[in-house]
């Protein structure tokens, strides 16, 4: 039955059920809904409109609902509440009769949804955190069982100066740093309690908001009724780093599908993460990878979708307003199984060290370090860079790299090339000398390995303070 029966006389029609019920995808928030109702019976204790005995009782059938949610024993389906809070109403009544009809005073859906949606984003968050440092986790062992390997790094999709596989692992766990810490920014503003303020003009009843709010694990009430019943950027922020995050996911893949292109053949996926073709035998395609690629559109989209939901509304609460559900239900768990798969990719994937060193000699990696060396000379850089490029022609011309151009075609270029050029040019020597803080070179990878170690250990010692 509706919750507001006394002032209607006829029936909602099908198709206004349709539009209007959130049940087939709010029943997500039934813990959520359930922990907060708890708090609000203990709040009716102090405001003096539930006897001790009354909210035992009521806490008693929540519990064993709770229970029931948990184990997957309630078939929300079969249910024709228009949402979670009447859902909840509704078994409680059935249960306990008027008392479950006692539970509401004071409280309106609209200070309810925003405090169990802030619970559940909260909760969730909490689950993306702990996904995010075990990618950041396979990364490093990625980084790890490669230490050696170098790859050409590229610009513009044009082979530019060679770098460490590691280097590249190092790359997108700075990327997963910033999301965590967008996560745990994320979390610190959503972490305020709309319980008591009411439908928009706060509650008669004295509750004890602070109380209410320490009870769910909040840091303190909402400072302004209006703002609180009304307030969804928390889901917003939800969504814009659930966007960022897959688009770092979406650039790792791209990486790693052309890595594993027949074209750059540097690495091969695992059969657990790859599929074939229905029709060329021969196929393997990076399925997984295309996807955490391809599923980044739906994501961006939900942001999208609820800011213009979002931009036109008057304070306070408006029914628009449930449509924040169902892209956040979405974008956190598509995020979720992509950060999953993400570490069963980087765990399975086999590098190909011949050909990923074959390619960073390949593609004069190393001009900049013939143009470094003529500094070195006294050559002013600009200078330098002119003769590189020439050398770079002449190397072309004659098909060959430009460690393999004979001392006598490198001094036509300039006078002050001589024999000490060529271990300027050697790989070894061109990855090496990267060594200031943040570069390339091995001892700057190993340091920054041993580092990203220390700070995921502490990650995962902050991981047991979110639960
Ligand atoms: N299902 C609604 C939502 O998700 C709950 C709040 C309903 N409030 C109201 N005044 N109709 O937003």
């Amino acid at each position: 039955m509706a919750l507001w029966g006394g002032r209607f006389a006829g029936d909602a029609s099908a198709m206004f059920k349709q539009v209007n019920d959130s049940l087939p995808f709010d029943y997500v928030m039934a813990t959520e809904d359930i922990i907060g109702s708890i708090a609000w019976s203990k709040g009716l204790v102090r405001a003096g409109v539930l006897s001790v005995q009354e909210q035992t009782e009521l806490e008693h059938s929540l519990c064993e609902l709770k229970d029931a949610v948990e184990a997957g024993e309630i078939n929300f389906a079969a249910s024709q509440e228009e949402d979670i809070h009447s859902f909840v109403e509704a078994y409680l009544t059935d249960k306990l009769g008027d008392l479950g009809r006692k539970l509401h005073t004071g409280r309106s859906r609209n200070d309810q949804v925003a405090t169990d949606f802030r619970l559940w984003c909260k909760r969730h968050l909490a689950g993306l955190k702990l996904d995010l440092v075990n990618l950041l986790e396979a990364l490093l062992r990625c980084a790890s069982r490669h230490e050696q390997a170098i790859l050409p790094g590229y610009t513009h999709l044009q082979r530019a100066q060679p770098v460490h596989f590691a280097h590249w692992c190092l790359a997108y766990v700075e990327m997963l740093k910033r999301d965590i810490s967008r996560i745990e920014d994320c979390v610190k503003r959503l972490n305020q309690s709309p319980l008591g303020c009411g439908a928009l003009a706060g509650t008669t009843f004295a509750v004890d908001r602070t109380a209410l709010a320490s009870e769910l694990g909040f840091d303190g009430p909402c400072l302004n009724s209006l703002d609180a019943v009304s307030d969804r950027d928390f889901v917003l922020e939800l969504l814009f780093t659930a966007s960022t995050g897959m688009m770092h996911l979406s650039r790792m893949s791209e990486d790693l599908i052309f890595y594993n292109s027949g074209e750059a053949g540097f690495l091969q996926l695992s059969d657990a993460v790859t599929s074939g073709s229905s029709l060329m035998p021969q196929k393997k395609n990076p399925d997984a990878l295309e996807l955490m690629r391809g599923k980044c559109g739906r994501v961006f989209g939900h942001l999208q979708g609820l800011l213009v939901t979002m931009k036109g509304l008057p304070l306070a609460y408006n029914k628009d307003m449930q449509e924040d559900k169902e892209g956040a239900i979405d974008a956190v768990n598509q995020y979720h199984i992509c950060l999953c798969i993400g570490v069963e990719v980087l765990d399975g994937l086999t590098l190909n060290q011949e050909a990923t060193r074959k390619a960073a000699q390949q593609g004069y990696a190393n001009a900049t370090e013939l143009a470094d060396y003529l500094v070195g000379k006294g050559i002013p850089f600009r200078t330098a860079h002119d003769i590189a490029g020439q050398a770079v022609v002449k190397a072309i011309h004659k098909g060959v790299a430009l460690e393999d151009l004979e001392i006598t075609e490198l001094t036509q270029l300039h006078a002050s090339i001589e024999d000490d050029v060529y271990p300027w040019l050697a790989l070894e020597a061109v990855i090496s000398k990267r060594d200031q803080l943040g570069g390339t070179s091995h001892k700057m990878v190993t340091q920054a390995l041993y580092l990203e170690h220390e700070n995921l250990d502490k990650l995962k010692a902050s991981l047991s303070n979110d639960q």
